[in-house]
């Protein structure tokens, strides 16, 4: 039996690997582990949604209910639907911030976590069948427990993360995520249902030759960016561009690549957001051997002043990453 750095066997189940992390801290109480299971039986769900989404013809609305009386809607409402009903019923969570909620999601104030969720991201692609993803950070709220959750519970820099992760509905699903102790991934075998241990203390190369970037917004990048693009062609780099921020970021991690969403004259904030999309990828990211940052600041270090804050998002190998904000220089502004 192939055995794991980590000294437990490839083939794991998520649930067994949790409950063996769990057991090696006395203090643990056992529900971050539980909360974690919540995730995957969510992503569970999701992933029958996904497969499914052709033959019921989920991808758009109906303006009819289902049999419990909701909307049929698109598949990243009814995502956000299935976690944030998946959290509240495992009674671990106080709250939700969701990309597809304005406001906090109130769940149980006698618990001690936030969940913040991009419930299905790659939206674009949901209806033509390429990867897509989930997107998740778990927090410990700040104000006490048992009364009202608070914006400050929210609004953590990434450095405060107890777990993130994300789950990739691809040619097949699996789910990644950290505690801070490493990078675990897991692939679901959809006959037993099960997440079981496939990917054990993912690294990111050091150096690579992807570079993930949407090139249509190349006159309206800052010129750097354009220089950085230019010196990718020269070195006879590869583009890959999926459009779904988990899939692109996972290839990279397991190739060796950089990923780039910049400020644009459209955007000048980026467009992906930063508690819900750029932080567990930042933490996984930083855990695996790489880099994320918007340019100025590591990510995991900004304080966020919004729910949906956006920002610019530069991550991936060491090296690559190194070598693109070589090219920042200082003085330059958005592209006229
Ligand atoms: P979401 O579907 O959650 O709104 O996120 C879409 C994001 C991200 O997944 C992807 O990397 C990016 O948008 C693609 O944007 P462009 O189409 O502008 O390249
Ligand atoms: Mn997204
Ligand atoms: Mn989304």
């Amino acid at each position: 039996m192939n055995k794991s750095n980590l000294g437990l066997p490839i083939g794991t189940t998520l649930d067994r690997f949790i409950k063996q992390k769990q057991d090696q801290f006395s203090s643990a109480t056992g529900e971050l582990s539980q909360l974690l299971r919540d995730i995957a039986l969510a992503g569970k769900i999701i992933n029958r949604e996904v497969t499914n989404s052709g033959l019921l013809d989920i991808s758009g609305g109906f303006g009819s209910k289902n049999v419990q009386g909701e909307d049929q809607q698109k598949l990243d409402v009814i995502a956000n639907i299935r976690f944030t009903r998946a959290l509240k019923n495992g009674g671990m969570t106080c709250a939700v911030v969701s990309e597809e909620e304005d406001e906090i999601i109130h769940l149980n104030p006698d618990c001690r976590y936030v969940v913040a969720m991009d419930p299905l991201d790659g939206s674009s692609n949901i209806d033509v069948n390429v990867s897509i993803g989930t997107i998740f950070s778990i927090y410990k709220r700040i104000s006490p427990v048992g009364g009202p959750v608070q914006d400050e519970d929210v609004l953590q820099k990434g450095t405060e993360q107890v777990a993130a992760g994300y789950i990739l509905y691809g040619s097949s699903t699996m789910l990644v995520y950290t505690t801070g102790r490493g990078v675990h991934g897991f692939t679901l075998e959809p006959s037993l249902g099960e997440f079981v241990l496939s990917h054990d203390s993912m690294t990111s190369p050091e150096d690579g030759k992807i570079y993930s970037i949407n090139e249509g917004n190349y006159l309206k990048f800052d010129p750097w960016v354009r220089e950085y693009v230019d010196d990718c062609k020269e070195k006879g780099m590869t583009a890959r561009y999926i459009g779904s921020l988990v899939a692109d970021f996972h290839r990279n991690m397991l190739k060796g690549g950089i990923y780039l969403y910049p400020n644009t004259q459209k955007d000048p904030n980026g467009k992906l957001r930063l508690i819900y999309e750029c932080n567990a990828l930042a933490f996984i990211v930083e855990q695996s051997g790489g880099i994320a940052t918007n340019g100025e600041q590591r990510i995991l270090e900004i304080q966020p002043k919004e729910f949906h804050q956006r920002t610019p998002f530069y991550l991936g190998s060491k090296k690559m990453v190194e070598t693109a904000l070589s090219f920042i220089k200082s003085t330059e502004t958005v592209a006229g």
